[in-house]
């Protein structure tokens, strides 16, 4: 059994959300973003479907690719999909993402739409036209965005897109990346790939987007021995990890430490166990 050292807890204030902690890893994962950054720049819009269980780190790898496209001038909108109790709120992420833009920027039908005021159908406009109005004014918003600087849209969490929020992204993707649309657009979509029941039909929306030219898929994995103990070192700098590869989920491995660090050395036996886990060798 090798030697468990118990790290002398340092006084910092702990990080608290996926963007505080400085990030491991995923040089990989951050290649192909690069890569798809760098064809939306020059032009050709891209789309990457990151994808991994929950806590493997989806959102920390998004926030660094926004991050970083925000420092080279891009304009970054952002929304997120809810697990909601009941029922789903049409379109919502991508509401949300609209209002990271100046509202005067906006046309007066999707001021309208932000604010609930659904078009009237009338004789010479159906619903579906209506809706199909709304449509070709958001990629509007998306293409007009990018002459001066390139725009990246981001939706996190789309496992629990609504049916409207599905068919508008289908929309936007199919349009900006047809073979020969120009746009500086990057659409970054992340979803929980362990969750989909067989023949869900967010399954199949998201297989048919995944077959589009121009859609790159980016498989989030557990981190390796070495980044899970830098992870910890990050965390507190006195941590060794001698585990070979890490079933642990980054989520896990910083829950397991703060509640060590909450605790202390001399706290709950459950907590020090969990946490003297990660220190064990194989
Ligand atoms: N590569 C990483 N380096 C450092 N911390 C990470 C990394 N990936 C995830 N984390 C941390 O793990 C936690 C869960 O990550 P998160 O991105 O929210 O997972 P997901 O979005 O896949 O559910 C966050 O606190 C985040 O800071
Ligand atoms: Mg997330």
């Amino acid at each position: 059994m090798a030697e468990r050292q118990e790290p002398e807890r340092n006084n910092e204030p702990m990080p608290r959300r996926a963007w505080d902690a400085p990030l491991v890893g995923r040089a990989a994962e951050l290649a192909t973003l690069d890569e798809a950054m760098r064809a939306a720049a020059d032009g050709t819009a891209a789309v990457v479907l990151i994808a991994g269980e929950a806590g493997i780190g989806k959102s920390r790898l998004t926030a660094e690719a926004a991050n970083r496209a925000r420092a080279d001038g891009w304009q970054v909108l952002s929304g997120g999909c809810l697990d909601l109790a009941e029922g789903s709120v049409p379109y919502l992420p991508l509401m949300d993402a609209l209002h990271d833009l100046p509202i005067d920027t906006l046309s007066p039908l999707l001021t309208r739409w932000l604010s609930g005021v659904a078009e009237e159908p009338s004789p010479q406009h159906s619903e579906d036209a209506a809706r199909g109005r709304v449509y070709a004014a958001y990629l509007e918003v998306l293409r007009a965005s990018s002459p001066n600087s390139p725009l990246a849209l981001v939706v996190e969490d789309v496992h629990w897109a609504d049916r409207g929020t599905r068919d508008l992204l289908s929309y936007l993707v199919r349009a900006l990346t047809a073979p020969t649309a120009r746009a500086r657009v990057l659409i970054i979509l992340t979803y929980r790939s362990d969750d989909f029941p067989r023949g869900s039909p967010i399954r199949r929306w998201l297989g048919e987007l995944a077959r589009r030219p121009s859609v790159s898929r980016v498989d989030v994995a557990p981190l390796g021995r070495a980044e899970v103990g830098q992870q910890l070192n990050a965390l507190e700098p006195s941590t060794r990890t001698r585990r070979r590869r890490s079933f642990f989920t980054p989520r896990a491995t910083r829950s397991m430490w703060r509640n060590w660090r909450r605790s202390g050395p001399l706290g709950s036996q459950g907590c020090r166990r969990s946490y003297a886990t990660l220190q064990r060798s194989e």
